[in-house]
């Protein structure tokens, strides 16, 4: 039974380094890097043994902290689906265009894969509360996570985040709080009760663990990918935890070796318009972000006017040879239905962005047509049950329906082939 992690880092300061056999949180305020025997891993794991395991996240728990030794959290995850996109891929005037799906894991949303890791690691080193300020998703997770390990958890969302998160922390039997203001507010006052011993705070990036379990997204693509990687990735940064949580992962893949084609992807940071710190500072060329006020956008999960992994985000683009794209907030809706009636995927509002980004990238060229595109749908679109839907026509089941009118006002012309043989003319 083996554990490969070796050692933390500070982030900021690389010199500066933590055990692994002790719970991290950061350093100077700073996150940490988990560090790996990367060539102790691959002597003990080869892709055909790899290919034999399990189609869960844990395949891959020698480049996690738990190693071969500690017993998951486990809602039993899966693989997600890497889903082959060809009709909307068309649209777009591309050749290869793949949405990773992250809305069929067991949270309906990516945050499984970082909370299944650090509810895990808090167990093992024998914490019993976790708190976390939340837009949403991550809190509901953190909820489902410690009701499955018999451990407290305690939540901070703010007022308008969707029921859907909500409802999920609430049954689960989270202490659910709701707060008069954005996300980063409320992460400063879980800090408070965190160094008042009320909790452990797992916050994005506030401990180590939750970046690494992230990690098994990028492990999943490249496997999906024959471990060739594809050229391009596009991902909706909040916190940009699993960017760079997807950066490192194929960094170690490449380092043991794993990885058949030299080329790493590109990876693309998308934001709304109405909240756009990465993408200020990247415009400006900066390394860390300033604080996007009054933040105003639907895809809560993207709310995020401060990120304290924004250095590391901003980074991973520019070492990548990637960007930040801001898009239009207004059109999130139309994005997602782009995506829902070429492909059938409900997209979050917050994977919408994405597509506006890859509008942008194919129309300035930045992306070429002929390169593989993977777009991550970090949550159900589902989930988001507020979203408005247009209002549509009423149906008077009181009154005969006029079959011929109905069907020139509101169906596509017809060839006399939609219903097929059932058609009667
Ligand atoms: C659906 C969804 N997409 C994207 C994000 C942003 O994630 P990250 O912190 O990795 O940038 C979140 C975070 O809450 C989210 O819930």
């Amino acid at each position: 039974m083996t554990k490969f992690i070796t050692h933390f880092e500070s982030a900021i300061e690389p010199a500066v380094t933590l055990p692994a056999n002790q719970i991290q949180t950061m350093h100077k305020s700073r996150p940490l890097w988990a560090r790996y025997d990367l060539d102790a891993v691959a002597r003990s794991m080869t892709k055909q043994q790899l290919a034999a395991r399990p189609q869960t996240p844990w395949r891959y728990r020698e480049l996690l902290p738990i190693g071969n030794c500690i017993e998951p959290v486990s809602l039993n995850e899966s693989v997600s689906a890497l889903i082959s996109c060809r009709r909307l891929a068309k649209q777009m005037g591309l050749s290869h265009l793949s949405i990773k799906d992250e809305g069929q894991l067991p949270t309906c949303s990516f945050k499984c894969r970082g909370l299944s890791l650090a509810v895990t690691m808090a167990r093992h080193f024998g914490i019993q509360r976790i708190a976390m300020s939340s837009n949403g998703n991550a809190g509901g997770a953190m909820a489902m996570y410690a009701a499955r390990a018999g451990m407290q958890s305690v939540v901070f969302m703010p007022s308008n985040t969707p029921s859907a998160n909500k409802m999920e922390a609430w049954v689960c039997g989270a202490k659910l709080f709701e707060t008069n203001g954005w996300i980063d507010a409320g992460g400063k006052r879980i800090r408070e009760g965190h160094d008042r011993g009320l909790w452990f705070d797992i916050s994005t990036l506030k401990e180590p663990y939750r970046l690494e379990g992230k990690k098994t997204m990028g492990f999943e693509i490249a496997e999906q990918s024959d471990w060739s990687l594809p050229e391009v990735i596009i991902y909706p940064t909040g916190g940009g935890t699993a960017l760079i949580a997807m950066w490192k992962a194929f960094k170690e893949l490449r380092e043991m070796g794993f990885l058949t084609s030299g080329t790493m992807p590109r990876f693309y940071a998308s934001q709304s318009n109405g909240c756009q710190p990465i993408v200020s500072a990247w415009e400006a060329g900066k390394r860390f972000a300033d604080r996007h006020e009054d933040p105003q956008t639907v895809a809560s999960g993207i709310r995020v006017p401060t990120a304290l992994g924004d250095f590391m985000v901003l980074d991973t683009l520019k070492e990548s040879g990637g960007a930040a794209v801001a898009v239009e907030e207004a059109n999130l809706a139309a994005w997602q239905s782009k995506v829902a009636t070429a492909e059938g995927i409900i997209v979050c509002p917050e994977t919408a962005t994405c597509i506006g980004a890859l509008e942008k990238l194919v129309d300035s060229g930045e992306v070429g047509r002929n390169e593989r595109v993977v777009i991550v749908n970090t949550a159900a679109g589902q989930k988001y049950f507020e979203a408005p839907v247009p209002a549509v026509p009423q149906i008077d089941l009181n009154a005969e329906t006029d079959w011929e009118d109905f069907e020139t006002r509101y169906l596509k012309p017809a060839n006399g082939k939609v219903c097929g043989a059932m058609r009667v003319n």
